[in-house]
């Protein structure tokens, strides 16, 4: 698909980042350059995924389309029973409700947004377990995704294997920058949870993208392809969440997968109270099938070599210009530290928010903050600060050429050239939940 790009000027771009209460995720689409949002749902379907999607049996019940989607998990990730779902969060949902009791701890390779969420709100505190080089922006460890097994073993040893449901892994991990889990630490993982008969759960979002990492950078992996790799990953872990948005290539989709029947009928049977029937979950037959075709073409290693290639591309051209960047460069974006970029805002004026609208007003680029503001409050009401405070300039696939990628680091580079006369925000408006979709600012 090609869509025309529209310019604006600056005044254009003053007032409609202003109107958006200084939130990117507020501005409308019209009004965006080159959008690096999110790489969620923005990527371009091919030929052959337009192709199925004009084969959809939409039928109620038992679509084909179905089978299908169900054949491709079964053979690119090996879980025995799927469960559709409308996208990632809606199987994070039910997955949650099946799992997790009231007073539950639930470890993780740091916390994402909408995950935590879905723990918390089904009775379930999160626990960071995620080494410590990946809250540190300047860490050149090649696996920053990783588990810290002695952090693990330490919340088992505290409150006891029982009220552990499930640890849960991200490969990459996107809040940390798209850092990758490496194959050694999930098999250590894997032994350890054994022992203890932890299950682990595994949000897939972007497995692909890990996989390639492990391929490019861990011992023995170099002549496996990326299909081998993610079948393996799939291997050391006991079920999954998915949002199909990313890796597999759909504008919308996802899923939950289990290999334990007990759990497969819980959740299939809470899917039709929250998603629609087992054998669509709330999507469309023609959706389906574009999933279960962009599950196989998103395990093509050229196709991850390019994807992966155009992220290090923009990221070497920020380095070149010293901007700031969480390294090494992660798989679905390069994440700005808004902490070094604008050192003369302190936590609570929202350096990243405050970064990310500036590249609007400079660009009509479109990126979206990580820090304080998704971080959120705790279930006590107590702000959460991370240590990471973080632009996304979030790459979809198959969408952008290398000559956009040039635009988006000139544009960060004049930000940068200006960043002493840079003013920071207050929150004006704040939603209860994931407020960093909707909370509203004004310049201090
Ligand atoms: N897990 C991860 C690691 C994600 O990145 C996302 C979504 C989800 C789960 C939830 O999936 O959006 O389909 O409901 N991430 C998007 C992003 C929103 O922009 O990073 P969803």
């Amino acid at each position: 698909m090609v869509e025309l790009l529209k310019m604006t000027t600056a005044t254009q771009r003053k007032k409609a980042i202003r109107d958006a209460g200084y939130n990117t995720f507020l501005l409308k689409s019209e009004d965006v350059y080159i959008d690096l949002l999110t790489d969620s749902g923005t990527s371009a379907m091919s030929d052959r995924q337009w192709a199925g999607m004009m084969r959809g049996d939409e039928a109620y019940a038992g679509s084909r389309n179905y089978y299908n989607f169900e054949n491709a998990v079964r053979k690119y990730y090996g879980y025995k029973y799927l469960i559709p779902t409308h996208q990632g969060r809606g199987a994070e949902n039910i997955l949650s409700k099946v799992l997790i009791k009231k007073g539950d701890i639930v470890p993780g390779n740091m916390y994402f947004t909408t995950t935590r969420l879905h723990q918390e709100l089904a009775g379930g505190t999160f626990a960071d377990i995620i080494i410590d080089e990946a809250h540190d922006p300047h860490s050149l460890h090649p696996f920053k995704g990783n588990v810290d097994l002695e952090k693990l073993d330490k919340l088992v040893k505290k409150y006891g294997a029982k009220k552990i449901p499930y640890v849960s892994i991200a490969t990459t991990v996107n809040m940390a920058g798209g850092q990758p889990v490496s194959m050694k630490n999930l098999k250590d993982l894997r032994s350890y949870t054994r022992k203890h008969r932890i299950r682990i759960i595994h949000d897939m979002t972007r497995v692909a993208e890990n996989a390639y990492f492990i391929q490019q950078r861990e011992k023995g992996y170099q002549n496996k392809s990326i299909k081998e790799i993610v079948f393996e990953i799939c291997s050391l872990t006991d079920g999954a969440t998915m949002s199909a948005k990313k890796d597999a290539l759909v504008n919308i989709g996802g899923f939950m997968a289990t290999n334990e029947w007990d759990v497969f009928e819980e959740a299939r049977n809470l899917v039709v109270v929250y998603e629609g029937l087992h054998t669509y979950g709330g999507l469309a037959g023609r959706d389906m099938e574009a999933i279960a075709i962009g599950i196989e073409e998103s395990v093509n290693d050229k196709h991850q070599q390019a994807r992966v290639g155009q992220v290090e591309y923009l990221g070497n051209k920020m380095i070149d210009y010293g901007i700031p960047i969480v390294k090494p460069i992660g798989g679905h974006g390069i994440f700005v530290d808004a902490k070094a970029f604008l050192p003369h805002l302190n936590q609570d004026q929202y350096p990243a928010q405050t970064l990310a609208a500036e590249i609007f007003i400079e660009s009509g680029v479109r990126t979206m903050e990580r820090g304080i503001v998704s971080a959120g409050r705790k279930p006590n009401g107590d702000n959460y600060y991370p240590k990471l405070e973080l632009v996304r300039f979030t790459i979809p696939r198959r969408v952008y050429t290398q000559a956009h990628m040039d635009v988006i680091a000139e544009a960060t580079a004049e930000v940068f050239r200006r960043r002493n006369k840079v003013r920071g925000l207050k929150m004006v408006y704040e939603p209860k939940y994931l407020r960093f979709f909707q909370a509203r600012f004004e310049h201090l």
